[in-house]
């Protein structure tokens, strides 16, 4: 069994209520204790971008729920690979909340002060959320 990380973006289908996001956080992190499943979901209230890594199936089985979730639309993968070694074993999902998506990160991840993950490398949106890690509480 060897490990692999997954970044994808999507659309959310609705508009923003913070329930929302808190029902999918809950079930996400129930799941993915349970699957040894890590990773960070980025959240502008418009775009999700998430990083999912673990074994191969455990990430393949939980993208596949997630790919048909209707709460979303528009998925786009920007990465999967074999990894080494996890980088957000500390979050079974840890939460990457607009307030953290500021002009500074956008522009050294991205193109323009704008969060636009379909416009990111995967490595670009990877190398993001490595870099807002240390701000993410483990959970
Ligand atoms: C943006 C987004 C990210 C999600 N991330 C995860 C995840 O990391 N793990 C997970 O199990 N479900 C995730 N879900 C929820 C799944 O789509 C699905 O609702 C859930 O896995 C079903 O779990 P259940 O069979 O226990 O009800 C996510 C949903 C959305 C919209």
């Amino acid at each position: 069994m060897f490990l692999v990380r997954l970044v994808y973006v999507s659309t959310f289908s609705k508009d923003f209520q913070s329930q929302d996001i808190e029902a999918i956080l809950n079930v996400s992190r129930e799941n993915n204790l349970k699957k040894y499943v890590t990773g960070m979901l980025c959240f502008n209230r418009k775009y999700f971008l998430q990083c999912i890594e673990g074994t191969r199936q455990s990430v393949n089985e939980t993208y596949n729920r997630i790919v048909t979730d209707p709460r979303h639309h528009n998925l786009i993968i920007l990465d999967y690979k074999e990894i080494a070694v996890r980088e957000f074993s500390d979050w079974s999902m840890g939460y990457i909340p607009e307030s953290k998506l500021t002009n500074d990160i956008n522009i050294n991840f991205g193109g323009t002060s704008i969060f636009s993950p379909y416009d990111m490398s995967g490595e670009s949106a990877f190398m993001m959320m490595l870099a807002l890690k240390s701000t993410v509480p483990a959970l």
